[in-house]
C-alpha cells in the first residue's frame, strides 16, 4: 500500500472512567443495567494512535492494558517480543491512566512520555515508575506543554497544560502540568485529533486548542456535576474531582458545539453516568447534539 493511504488511526482501547462499567463493588442503577445488557461493559480509559497502522502509542496505559491489547490484533505481536507498542504517552499520573504500566513490565524497554510534575508522581508519589525501572528500561521523555514532541513520521504531536483543582492523593498539590491534553496532527492530511480525557473547565486557553479539530475524544466522567452525591457514593461534585459534567448551562454539552469539532465523544464515562445506557434519554440528548458517546473497541480515521 502506498503511504499516502494511510491516515492516523485511533481505536479506543477503554472508554470508562476509573472502576470500569459496571464497577466491581457497584450496584447503582446504570451499573445494574449495565449487568442486565443494557449497555456494553466498558473497560478503563485509554486510546491507541498509529500514524501507519502498523507501530502503536499508546495514550494512558490502563488497568485492563492486558485485554485491551489482546481484543486488538494491531497490538498483537508480529514474532517472538516484537511489539509494535511504540510508546506509552501519558495526560496524568492518575491510578486508571497508569496502573497498566506495570502489566508493560515483560518490555526490554518502554520508552514513557510524561510532564516533569506526573513523572515525580510517579516516581515518588506512587511509585509504578520506580517499581517499573526494577523490571525494564524505562526511557522517559519529558512533555512540555507547548512543545512539538516528535514521535513518528508523519504524526506531530503537542501537549497543552490542562488546570485542575482534584485534590491530588499523592502529589504536590501546587504542581504545575499535573493533567494535560494531547494534539495529535497527520502530517500528510491535516487531520487533527485531540485526547483531552480529564477537563475540568473549558477555559479560552483549552477552547483554542480544541477549536476546529477533525476529532475531539474528550471527559464524560459524570451526566451531572452532584451525580456521585445525589447517589450518596462521595461528597464532591464532578467538577470538584476534576471532570466537567456534560448536562447544565456551563455544561459540556452546551459549550461543545461552538468549537466547531468534527467529531466529538465522549470518553472517561463514569459506571454511573446514564450515557452509558443505550436507550436513555441522556444518551439521546448527547445523540441530538450531533455528539457521541465512545465504546471500547470504537475506531476512527483522522
Ligand atoms: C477520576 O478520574 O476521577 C477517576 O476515574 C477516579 C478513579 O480513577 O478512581
Ligand atoms: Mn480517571
Ligand atoms: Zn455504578
Amino acid at each position: 500500500m502506498r503511504r499516502t493511504e494511510f491516515r492516523v488511526l485511533l481505536r479506543v482501547l477503554g472508554s470508562a472512567a476509573g472502576g470500569g462499567s459496571p464497577q466491581w463493588n457497584c450496584g447503582c442503577q446504570v451499573c445494574a443495567a449495565v449487568r442486565s445488557g443494557a449497555g456494553p461493559p466498558r473497560t478503563q480509559s485509554s486510546i491507541a494512535v498509529s500514524a501507519d497502522h502498523r507501530r502503536w502509542f499508546l495514550l494512558n496505559a490502563s488497568p485492563d492494558l492486558r485485554a485491551q491489547f489482546e481484543a486488538f490484533p494491531g497490538l498483537h505481536p508480529r514474532g517472538q517480543r516484537a511489539t509494535p507498542l511504540e510508546a506509552v504517552l501519558l495526560t496524568d499520573a492518575e491510578l486508571d491512566h497508569t496502573l497498566g504500566l506495570l502489566l508493560l513490565r515483560e518490555a526490554r524497554a518502554l520508552r514513557v512520555y510524561a510532564t516533569p510534575a506526573a513523572h515525580k508522581t510517579l516516581c515518588d508519589g506512587s511509585g509504578l515508575l520506580s517499581t517499573l525501572r526494577h523490571y525494564c528500561t524505562v526511557e522517559w521523555r519529558a512533555v512540555i506543554p507547548g512543545a512539538d514532541l516528535s514521535l513518528t513520521d508523519g504524526l506531530s504531536c503537542r501537549a497543552f497544560d490542562v488546570p485542575t483543582a482534584k485534590r491530588a492523593r499523592f502529589a504536590a498539590e501546587a504542581d504545575h502540568g499535573r493533567v494535560v491534553g494531547y494534539r495529535l496532527t497527520d502530517e500528510r492530511s491535516g487531520g487533527t485529533l485531540v485526547y483531552l480525557p480529564a477537563v475540568q473547565a473549558l477555559t479560552p486557553a483549552l477552547r483554542a486548542e480544541i477549536e476546529g479539530c477533525g476529532c475531539l475524544l474528550i471527559d464524560g466522567t459524570c451526566w451531572r456535576d452532584d451525580e456521585l452525591v445525589r447517589l450518596g457514593l462521595a461528597g464532591k461534585t464532578a467538577r470538584e474531582m476534576g471532570h466537567l459534567p456534560i448536562d447544565g448551562p456551563d455544561g459540556s454539552l452546551a459549550q461543545l458545539p461552538s468549537l466547531g469539532a468534527g467529531r466529538t465523544i465522549f470518553v472517561h464515562i463514569n459506571n454511573t453516568n446514564p450515557i452509558l445506557l443505550a436507550d436513555s434519554p441522556e444518551r439521546r440528548a448527547v445523540r441530538e447534539s450531533g455528539m457521541e458517546v465512545a465504546a471500547d473497541g470504537m475506531e476512527v480515521q483522522v
